[in-house]
């Protein structure tokens, strides 16, 4: 007979064997908060808890590094991580009218999941492609020259994934 784990214990247990290795050290909060990032997809209150007391970092500080980094999220997100850059070049070449079109098209808006929760739009500073703006980056990937014939086939091509 198969046993069922709770999924919320398993990930729990992820995080605790996870935390070991950074147990004490301070200066891999980052790298800790990105592996505990991978684990849950985001940075509920209580992760952020545990990576503070394994590492014996001040919770202000845990919540000021996932505050400053766009990479961080505190709200669960959507399968794919959608990120417009909105750096001088992008912005003066219309990526804050890509913007409000992917808004619309998925149906949320920066910081928040689509209702499917395929989609998560967030926004960042200049991702090191200006020549190609606007740009829009998914994971490590960067897309260039974007448009809204662009954007809906980008959209098109993540939802097969
Ligand atoms: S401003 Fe967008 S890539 Fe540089």
């Amino acid at each position: 007979m198969a046993i069922k784990q709770d999924p919320e214990k398993e990930l729990d247990h992820r995080l605790a064997l996870a935390l070991e290795k950074y147990k004490g050290n301070p200066e891999l909060l980052i790298t800790a908060l990105q592996e505990a990032q991978d684990i849950f997809g985001y940075l509920p209150r209580k992760v952020m808890i545990h990576v503070a007391n394994a590492l014996t970092v001040p919770l202000a500080e845990v919540y000021s590094v996932v505050s400053f980094y766009s990479l961080f999220s505190t709200v669960p997100t959507g399968r794919h991580r959608i990120e417009v850059c909105l750096g001088t070049a992008c912005y003066v070449r219309g990526a804050e009218k890509l913007l409000r079109e992917l808004q619309a098209r998925c149906g949320t808006g920066p910081g928040k999941s689509s209702p499917d929760e395929l989609f998560s739009i967030a926004t960042t500073r200049c991702v090191g492609a200006c020549s190609a703006a606007p740009v829009i980056k998914t994971g490590d990937e960067l897309h260039g020259e974007m448009n809204s014939e662009r954007l809906a086939q980008l959209l098109e091509e993540l939802q097969k994934r």
